[in-house]
């Protein structure tokens, strides 16, 4: 969707930086993704006018954080894609709090706070996203689940069109799962922290690193998991015992190393991800009577 030249200029007086036509599968960890124009901005206090210009102007949009969660749909994408600045997001320590922007790298926070003797979050090292993508999801990894450290989230909230401060206990944090509207806007997070020194936990990321790196396929275009774990059981476990690791639809595949990763190997499109994702869930839903959910999340048109 291209912005037309008055509304453009009104965002850009309001700080906002107007790129134009951007393919989104350059955006996205599955090289998967439309072109649409892309909205970075650069000032959290001027967002609610920003999106008050953008409803007021009947201008579809939606946020895209690190794009490693995130399926798009092909070809020219009937809505703006708006970004928060990435470069020098804000990271500070304070005692045993974290101040960190939804804009920070997931694993460059951890890395950060680890360097002033803060641990806890060990597990989350791998995972690749931004902190906003991970506060929304409830990132998890090995026993690690980043809501169990929030103490408060700065947000913009469409439904009052205002920046707020939600106290943690008030969220609530369940399995690849949040109390956040949709339309929520991450902006910035406090973590409490438990003190550890840097040499421990560095020991337990270099442990947390070496299992990812033995059963995922870290070097390939992928999305992470592409289905939830259903409750008892494991997405990757079902989907492998019925053979379908390296079954292809067009340039998507079930990765070959964990059977919920499926990665594109060349250059896949959505509608290509789409069908793999419908066939495996069909089989799991016909041989074992489980309907996988998504833990990608699809952004249809
Ligand atoms: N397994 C297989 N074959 C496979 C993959 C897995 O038999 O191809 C078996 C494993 O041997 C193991 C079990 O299934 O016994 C579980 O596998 P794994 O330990 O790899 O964990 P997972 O449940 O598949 C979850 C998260 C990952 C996270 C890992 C490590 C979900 C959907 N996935 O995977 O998160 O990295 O645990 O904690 O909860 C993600 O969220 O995108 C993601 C990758």
């Amino acid at each position: 969707m291209r912005i037309s030249d008055k509304p453009a200029a009104r965002l850009k007086e309001l700080g906002v930086e107007l790129r134009p036509s951007v393919p989104l599968s350059e955006k996205t960890s599955l090289g998967i993704g439309g072109t649409t124009d892309q909205l970075l901005l650069r000032k959290f206090e001027t967002i609610p006018e920003v999106m008050r210009l953008l409803a007021d102007q009947k201008i579809p949009h939606r946020f895209l954080g690190g794009g490693t969660n995130v399926l798009i749909a092909d070809g020219e994408l009937p809505y703006v894609v708006l970004h928060l600045p990435t470069s020098q997001p804000g990271m500070r320590v304070e005692g045993n709090a974290a101040y960190v922007d939804a804009a920070a790298d997931l694993g460059g926070m951890v890395t950060f706070c680890a360097k002033r003797d803060l641990g806890g979050m060990e597990g989350l090292i791998g995972v690749p996203g931004s902190v906003g993508g991970a506060l929304r999801m409830n990132a998890g990894a090995y026993g690690t689940q980043i809501g169990s450290y929030v103490r408060e989230v700065e947000l913009y909230r469409a439904s009052t069109g205002k920046l707020e401060t939600l106290r943690g206990d008030d969220i609530r944090f369940d399995y690849r799962h949040t109390s956040f509207a949709p339309d929520d806007v991450m902006l910035r997070v406090k973590l409490e922290l438990p003190s550890k020194p840097f040499k421990e936990i560095l020991a337990l990321i270099k442990i947390c690193n070496e299992k990812r790196r033995a059963s995922q396929p870290l070097n390939q275009k992928s999305a992470g998991c592409i289905f939830k774990n259903p409750p008892g059981g494991s997405a990757g476990r079902m989907i492998d015992e019925l053979g379908l690791k390296g079954h292809r639809v067009g340039d998507a595949m079930v990765s070959d190393r964990h059977a919920n990763f499926f990665v594109n190997v060349a250059n896949a499109s959505c509608a290509d991800m789409l069908r793999l994702i419908d066939e495996v869930r069909e089989r799991v839903r016909v041989t074992y009577g489980v309907e996988l959910e998504n833990e990608v999340i699809f952004w249809k048109n």
